[in-house]
């Protein structure tokens, strides 16, 4: 018999990937954007549940603007902190378990190897300290719980890095790309397909598996380095490519100081699930092809 995963933050990218795996691991999945499901809103969350019974929930719905968040704390951790919260509570309430998803942006980047599950978290932006805000409400409200941390997360649809450098390869000649900061770029469809099979798995056999967990693609790669990857898929397709210089970040100067190494040790969730992302560059010829086939598709329209 199919479940049903209800997830929240339904617009968005790794929302949009969920939508698209329907029927994956035997679920049927509802995603709902902002205006059906709002996690600050009790009330909403409770709507939605009561509309759309399920048997476990998806919290892919965050305030991901990592540089905005600096300047809007109070809106991050309404969204990040007391939505998951929100959520939690509602979730325990009606016996359901609950997916949390999480960043490596938890991490202070300092080490220079994998951060597993039990590395101690120190973030270093707002953005950061709201999604381990959302972690500790999950973890004390909702003892069924799936936190999962992933890092970098790209795919066809939304703002991501990668549709940010497609966009401007279209009016930029040349472009500086930091290079001094490691993580491991991840296709959202990869981690949608992943979470929904160790959901699936968890539900049937639940002894030993609620948790924290590090789940990413298995290939670090600064982010000069994986915009070089992009081009070159990218040149190979026809598309406009810039020339990319690297830069430090501190010359960069974004509003939110990231890690400068952020890989997930990925090792707790492939002993306990079977469950491993491979390299991400099949990920990125997915994702330009699905680009490439809108873009067609429109042109045609
Ligand atoms: N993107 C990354 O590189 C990355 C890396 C590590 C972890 N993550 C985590 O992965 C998850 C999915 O991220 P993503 O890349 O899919 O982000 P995204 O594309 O920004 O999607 C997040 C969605 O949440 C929605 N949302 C915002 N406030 C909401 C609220 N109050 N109630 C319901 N929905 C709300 C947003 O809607 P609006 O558009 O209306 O604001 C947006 O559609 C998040 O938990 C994020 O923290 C992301």
């Amino acid at each position: 018999m199919e479940r049903r995963v209800l997830v929240t933050g339904g617009a968005g990218q790794l929302g949009t990937a969920f939508r698209a795996l329907s029927g994956t691991a035997g679920f049927a999945v509802t995603a709902l954007g902002r205006g059906e499901l709002d996690v600050t809103d009790p009330r909403s969350i409770a709507a939605a549940l009561d509309k759309f019974p399920c048997d476990a929930v998806i919290n892919g719905a965050a305030f991901t603007d990592v540089d905005g968040a600096e300047g809007q704390r109070a809106q991050a951790f309404a969204v990040n902190g007391e939505g998951a919260a929100n959520l939690a509570r509602a979730c325990a309430e009606r016996g359901l378990p609950l997916v949390q998803v999480s960043t490596d942006y938890v991490f202070d980047g300092a080490a220079d190897n994998p951060y597993g599950e039990e590395a101690p978290t120190a973030p270093l932006n707002v953005y950061g300290e709201s999604k381990l805000a959302g972690e500790a409400a999950v973890r004390e409200l909702c003892a069924r719980h799936l936190i999962v941390r992933t890092s970098w997360l790209f795919g066809a649809t939304g703002k991501n890095f990668l549709t940010t450098m497609l966009r401007l390869a279209e009016t930029r000649d040349s472009l500086t790309i930091v290079d001094d900061q490691q993580g491991c770029p991840t296709p959202a469809m990869d981690l949608a397909r992943a979470l929904l099979g160790m959901l699936g798995q968890a539900l049937e056999n639940e002894e030993k598996a609620w948790g924290t967990y590090h789940l990413c693609s298995g290939r670090p790669a600064s982010w000069y380095a994986f915009a070089g990857e992009i081009f070159a898929c990218a040149a190979a397709l026809g598309r406009p490519v810039p020339v990319i210089t690297p830069i430090s970040s501190a010359a960069f100067g974004a509003a939110a100081v990231r890690p400068a190494y952020s890989v997930l040790d990925c090792g707790k969730a492939k002993a306990r699930f079977g469950v491993a992302l491979g390299d991400w560059q099949p990920g990125l010829e997915a994702a330009l092809s699905q680009i490439g086939a809108r873009e067609t598709g429109r042109e045609r329209a």
